[in-house]
């Protein structure tokens, strides 16, 4: 059965341009409730633990550095099917093969500056927020 939540970055580029704002609106429309946000700034110690599933990656160090290049906003997200939906909002990975209407399609510069992160389970999806928000907190 799949989960009823999302975790998502706002990755340094957008968040620098001004596409905070933007991109919450788009979520909210699409149906999703922020269950909790903020914004911070990673440090390289807790971007290659958060990545560390990449870490055999050729493109490791350069995600670790990209995104401790400047303040993100994370943010858990709720609504029924979390993962696959957002997914769908975001768009591909790689803007270039992203579809029209996509988060990413608007928002995203390139596949290292693609705007957002969406977890791709709902395993993951429960890493990732525990990542950032206390086991305390309730989604
Ligand atoms: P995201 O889905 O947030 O998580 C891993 C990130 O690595 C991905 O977004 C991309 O921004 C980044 N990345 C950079 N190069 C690649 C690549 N060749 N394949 C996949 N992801 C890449």
């Amino acid at each position: 059965m799949s989960g009823n939540i999302t975790f998502t970055i706002i990755k340094p580029f957008a968040v620098s341009n001004g596409h905070v704002g933007p991109i919450l609106n788009k979520i909210h429309t699409a149906g999703f409730k922020i269950s909790a946000m903020r914004m911070l700034w990673l440090t390289k110690g807790e971007a290659k633990i958060f990545y560390a599933v990449h870490k055999d990656r050729p493109f490791y160090m350069d995600l670790v550095e990209f995104m401790t290049s400047g303040p993100i906003v994370v943010a858990v997200l709720k609504k029924e099917n979390a993962v696959e939906d957002f997914r769908k909002l975001i768009g591909s990975t790689d803007p270039e093969k992203a579809d029209e209407g996509t988060i990413r399609k608007e928002f995203a510069e390139s596949m290292r500056a693609n705007a957002v992160h969406g977890s791709d389970s709902d395993k993951n999806a429960n890493f990732e927020a525990s990542f950032f928000f206390s086991g305390l907190q309730r989604f």
